[in-house]
């Protein structure tokens, strides 16, 4: 199975390759990036497919993804905004929190795949959890080193990319959509592959 996503992050595309091997995912690079206005993970991944869409293969299935982190005692901020919230985004909120006491968080993600005939599938993972005092760990990407995922003692970025690939919300979200996918292509009128032809 091959299924495009519509993105230049190599950071989402080697942890989807890691939990969904056998869908043999590639990045679209696409000529330039879709303005991510959307009030919600779901708009903005909807939003990054169908950009991609247009510019993709007729026949390509193809994926956005839009993720993010949601931190209960700042309102849920930076939630959609947490690639653009600060030029470094863990110091900023280190310091929102500093002498917090509700350190509780969430990693959200949503994934959406568009069908060449139009049709839209798509899922979303949530993995809750708090944030550390400090950075620790050097595994993972963006806000891993001060993410301590529910019931462990370690960061995201101690544990590691293994562990993502099992627990993260970005996991969850492919995992749900993987089994959607494969109903989708048993049912589907033609019967090809996502990718096919
Ligand atoms: P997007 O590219 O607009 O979806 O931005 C996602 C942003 O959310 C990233 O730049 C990170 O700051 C944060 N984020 C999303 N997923 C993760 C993750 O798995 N680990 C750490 N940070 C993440």
């Amino acid at each position: 199975m091959r299924l495009v996503l519509a993105s230049r992050n190599e950071n989402k595309l080697r942890e989807l390759r890691r939990v969904l091997p056998e869908w043999g995912i590639e990045l679209l690079g696409a000529r330039d990036e879709p303005v991510e206005d959307g009030a919600t993970f779901l708009d903005n991944a909807r939003i990054k497919a169908r950009h991609g869409q247009v510019q993709a293969a007729r026949d390509v299935w193809i994926a956005g993804e839009d993720s993010g982190i949601e931190v209960t005692a700042i309102g849920g901020r930076p939630g959609v905004e947490s690639a653009r919230w600060a030029e470094d985004g863990v110091a900023r909120l280190l310091t929102e929190l500093d002498g917090v006491a509700d350190r509780r968080a969430r990693y959200v993600c949503e994934l959406v795949v568009l069908a060449p005939n139009g049709s839209e599938l798509h899922a979303r993972g949530v993995l809750e959890g708090e944030i550390a005092v400090g950075p620790r760990g050097t595994e993972g990407f963006g806000y891993d080193p001060i993410f301590i995922p529910g019931g462990m003692a370690l960061t995201v970025a101690e544990l590691g990319n293994g562990w993502k690939a099992e627990h993260s919300h970005r996991a969850q979200a492919a995992r749900a959509l993987a089994d959607m996918l494969a109903e989708t292509v048993v049912a589907s009128d033609d019967g090809r592959e996502p990718g096919a032809g």
